[in-house]
């Protein structure tokens, strides 16, 4: 049987999707969600409410015990361990851990993510530095990992994220470790990025990013959608799609 499947404008599908930790915790309880390519969309929630394991889930870190879950239209389980790595090519991760390499350098970091995507020196080069710069670390370049604070570890985790301009970033408590000014151009970039037509789930608990924001909400409560912000919800324009 011969199917052709459109292209379509969703980017992330989780249809009736549970997870549920050894031996019984229930992290995830049959959660859907859709989200739109070039959506940006905040996932909120107390501590232990399921935001982290639902960014696992799409990563691919995770498995479900039951449900799907689709990015751009592929059913996360049924993809071959090469197109799971096909596809972790176009997909940007800052998780809570950072999993930095501590004993290289930040420009080595960010590099080695952008050599396993046949990015160009040249192109390398100039995105680190202005990653860097507009994250306040140039002066951390030749700075190993494991002497960075946390703060430093989770900006370096973020601007490896975004270096090799994904179709869908993942970002896990992204402004946990930073101040308020920081927090800003960390949200600067994920707004440039946006305009770009990346896709963008934030998992946070900080209201001061999302309080004021125009995106989608979504919260989480003992792995249930509590509640959508469906008001807040910004249809991406025609021509961004
Ligand atoms: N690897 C794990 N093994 C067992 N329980 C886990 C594991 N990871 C998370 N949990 C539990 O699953 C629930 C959801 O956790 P998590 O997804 O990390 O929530 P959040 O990110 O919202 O704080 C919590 O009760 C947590 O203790
Ligand atoms: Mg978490």
């Amino acid at each position: 049987m011969t199917e052709i499947k459109q292209s379509s404008n969703v980017m992330v599908e989780l249809i009736k999707v549970g997870k549920t930790y050894p031996p019984n915790v229930e992290a995830l309880a049959e959660i859907s969600l859709s989200v739109s390519k070039g959506e940006m969309l905040f996932l909120t929630g107390r501590s232990g409410a399921g935001k982290t394991t639902l960014l696992r889930l799409l990563s691919r870190i995770e498995h479900p015990d039951k449900g799907l879950v689709e990015i751009d239209g592929k059913d996360l389980g049924k993809l071959s361990r090469a197109n799971i790595q096909q596809l972790r090519r176009r997909i940007g991760v800052a998780f809570q851990d950072f999993k930095l390499l501590p004993q290289r350098t930040v420009a080595r970091n960010i590099a080695l993510a952008m050599e396993v995507a046949y990015q160009k020196k040249s192109f390398i080069r100039k995105q680190i530095h202005e990653l860097l710069q507009r994250l306040a670390l140039s002066d951390k370049l030749h700075t190993k990992a494991a002497d960075l604070s946390r703060g430093e570890q989770q900006r370096v985790a973020i601007a490896r994220a975004l270096a090799n301009n994904p179709d869908l970033i993942l970002a896990d408590e992204p402004t946990g470790n930073l101040d308020g000014e920081t927090t800003e151009r960390v949200m600067e970039l994920f707004d440039d990025q946006l305009q770009r037509g990346t896709t963008i789930l934030i998992a946070t608990h900080d209201p001061a990013i999302y309080a004021d924001t125009d995106h989608r909400v979504l919260e989480l409560k003992d792995g249930h959608i509590q509640s959508s912000d469906t008001e807040n919800h910004r249809q991406p324009a025609e021509e961004e799609l």
